[in-house]
């Protein structure tokens, strides 16, 4: 609601799935999908209104939803698709408008939630939301995080590292962003590399955090594993991130280690971290610091890395920064959901007519001011 309230919020997780499979197969995923949506849309539904006996979830919506926001991309096709066209076909039967999302640009959305207003039973529910008149937003977010602007954003997931300026809620450039692989790509690659089925990042956080052996101690054996991985780019004038080097550097030294113990797979994971984390910040930061911005944003699936946001809240201050500039979204809003899609089509999205509305895998996340 406004885009700042969480009415209700149900993700269905593919992490079992994953574990399964070592990994996103697309083909199965989108099944799944497919099998999820609607009981998913059900409970989120049941769940923000407690739905009356003999109420049907549409009627729902056709009563007090303002408007039905969908990602288009980028992404999988299958998976997009399935989102897709349920949201064109419930737009359709409830005439009510739909506003496509870029998931990209939407996550820095989840900073303008506020989690601390959480509806009580009853009031605040949708069944007692005030049905707004879907407003083309010059609103600042009724919140009390008093985000001001301009400020810098990071975006990093798994498929994106990307910096974005915003001189106000709607207005956005593109500053800087992939090459390669992103940060997600690379904390899940070389989590595969050690040895980790699935949830790279957090499977390196976990192992990072168990590592008392920074250097495995000099000497014959020793000697071949030094572990020193680089830092991509980190001194580049420019403000794009390639971390498929660091992929290749952690291959080539854990190559040279004949005992993967898990001594060593833990001091591997601390270093991998500290090159992600050291890039991600120092970047970030001295971006912040060029364009003299009053606020810092992060999100996406990475800002979730618990060594991402203590580095990132320490290092502030060696850049003149404030400690109360930093805006984290808690780890659940940071790991792909719908309320940020949400958020972004109240501040920034725009109706479409639902025949023009498509899948696209491919979408421009470089957007201009
Ligand atoms: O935003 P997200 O949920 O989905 C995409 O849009 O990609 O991000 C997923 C990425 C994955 O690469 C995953 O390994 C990473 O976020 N991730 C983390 C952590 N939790 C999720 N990376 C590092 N530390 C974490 N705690
Ligand atoms: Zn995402």
């Amino acid at each position: 609601e406004d885009g700042v309230k969480v009415l209700s919020n149900v993700v269905a997780s593919s992490a079992a799935m994953h574990e399964k499979y070592g990994g996103i197969v697309p083909e199965v995923a989108s099944r799944e999908q497919l099998r999820c949506i609607i009981p998913v849309l059900t409970e989120s539904i049941e769940s923000g209104s407690g739905l009356k006996k003999g109420q049907t979830p549409l009627a729902v919506i056709k009563r007090h939803i303002d408007a039905i926001a969908v990602a288009v991309g980028p992404g999988l096709i299958g998976s997009l698709l399935v989102g897709v066209e349920t949201a064109k076909t419930i737009a359709l039967v409830t005439e009510k408008p739909i506003i496509p999302v870029n998931h990209v640009i939407a996550h820095m959305y989840a900073n303008f939630v506020n989690p601390s207003i959480i509806p009580s039973e009853g009031e605040g529910s949708l069944a007692h939301a005030s049905s707004n008149e879907l407003r083309d937003s010059s609103a600042t977010p009724q919140n009390d995080k008093k985000i001001t602007f301009p400020a810098i954003s990071l975006v990093v997931s798994g498929g994106h590292t990307e910096l974005y300026l915003m001189k106000s809620i709607k207005d956005l450039a593109w500053l800087g962003g992939t090459l390669d692989d992103a940060a997600g790509e690379a904390f899940d690659k070389t989590a595969r590399l050690l040895g980790f089925e699935s949830r790279g990042g957090v499977a390196i956080q976990e192992a990072a955090k168990k590592c008392q052996m920074i250097n495995p101690p000099a000497g014959e054996a020793g000697a071949k594993c030094q572990i020193k991985l680089p830092r991509p780019m980190i001194g580049d004038e420019s403000l794009n991130f390639s971390f498929s080097g660091l992929k290749t550097a952690v291959m080539r030294q854990w190559k040279k280690c004949e005992d993967h113990s898990e001594k060593l797979t833990n001091a591997f994971a601390h270093e991998i971290q500290e090159s992600i984390t050291d890039v991600l910040v120092e970047k970030t930061l001295r971006t912040a610091k060029k364009y003299r911005v009053k606020s810092i944003l992060l999100s996406g699936g990475v800002a979730a890395n618990t060594r991402l946001r203590e580095k990132f809240k320490a290092s502030l201050i060696a850049y003149h920064l404030s400690p109360d500039r930093l805006f984290i979204p808690p780890v659940n809003l940071c790991t792909d959901n719908a309320v940020y899609i949400a958020s972004y089509a109240f501040f920034r999205g725009h109706p479409a007519d639902w025949h023009e509305v498509t899948a696209c895998p491919d979408l421009n996340i470089e957007v201009q001011a």
